[in-house]
């Protein structure tokens, strides 16, 4: 995990934060590095990198894909913290970027990182044939999307103090959290050419299902933890009244849904060998993680 992380936080840094990136303007380009950086996990890039692993392919012709979902989930995450959505201050252990900066920036740093995270997918070099860029574009875009993240934050956002049905909830959480966890694993795959229908159906069977996984823990930590273990203010959900698996279901019924999940998702690796091994224990980290 280690060594992916820090092979993405490289790439990172190359694509927004070093003098090289060439950007004209000096505040937003530091912005936009301040988002970047800071106690983030890499979860997507980590399952983007794992799934080429899954499917015979390599670390190398994932870079652009690992790299560009964590570039979405780093503007999703500006964005969401702004105060016309969930008005936090506080992100991976630093103010968000509206309070270090100001809101027009970071709805700009937003814009931009979105912007690089397609044209990094669309010029990924390392061997990736025109028609898999392609391919991934293709894929990256209706993960962020209406049809996606951006759509889930719409649910989101209307649910605020409203009674929600479970498949409701479970709806919003899919495409909030499980649209960019899925189009991490599958751009890693077809980052690999020789990539099957079968084993881009079964990885997208895992993902979805740790996706929604993600998320039940996301909403648990909110309850469970602390400020300074998360990064990021506990008890927001409750405090800004969100309907969440907790707030549905009570906590345990959370927890138990959460561990079911991730045991269903690796049931779908079923026909993978042990280079599936990384997702797997992907699966069992995203539900016991404690931030
Ligand atoms: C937080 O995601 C936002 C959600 C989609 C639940 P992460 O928990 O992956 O946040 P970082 O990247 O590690 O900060
Ligand atoms: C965020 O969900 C999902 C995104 C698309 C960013 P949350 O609002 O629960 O994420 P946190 O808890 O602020 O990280
Ligand atoms: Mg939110
Ligand atoms: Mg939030
Ligand atoms: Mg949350």
């Amino acid at each position: 995990m280690r060594a992916c992380q820090q092979r993405v936080n490289a790439r990172l840094w190359a694509a927004v934060g070093s003098p090289s990136a060439g950007y004209s303007d000096g505040t937003l380009s530091e912005a936009m590095t301040y988002a970047c950086a800071g106690s983030g996990k890499r979860i997507r890039p980590l399952l983007a990198y794992a799934s080429a692993l899954a499917v015979g392919g390599s670390i190398e012709r994932a870079d652009a894909a690992a790299t560009a979902v964590e570039l979405i989930h780093c503007y999703s995450l500006v964005h969401d913290d702004l105060p016309a959505m969930d008005d936090d201050d506080l992100r991976r252990g630093k103010p968000t970027v509206h309070k270090a900066f100001d809101e027009a920036t970071a709805i700009l740093v937003g814009d931009a990182l979105q912007a690089l995270a397609f044209e990094l997918v669309a010029a990924s070099g390392n061997g990736v044939g025109p028609e898999q860029r392609l391919g991934m574009v293709s894929c990256l875009a209706s993960a962020a999307g209406a049809q996606g993240m951006v759509g889930g934050q719409a649910l989101d956002f209307a649910a605020v103090g409203e009674q929600q049905s479970v498949e409701q909830l479970q709806q919003m959480h899919n495409l909030k959290t499980g649209a960019l966890i899925r189009a991490a694993v599958s751009l890693g795959a077809l980052s690999h050419a020789a990539t099957s229908p079968a084993q881009l159906a079964a990885l997208d069977d895992y993902a979805a299902k740790l996706g929604l996984a993600f998320q039940v823990r996301d909403d648990i930590l909110d309850e469970i933890s602390d400020t300074a273990t998360l990064g990021k203010p506990q008890g927001s959900d409750s405090s800004a009244n969100k309907p969440t698996y907790l707030s549905l279901l009570g906590l345990d019924a959370a927890r138990a849904k959460a561990e079911e999940l991730a045991a269903e998702a690796v049931e779908a690796l079923n026909d993978f060998d042990d280079r599936a091994t990384p997702l797997r224990q992907l699966a069992q980290y995203i539900v016991a993680r404690l931030h």
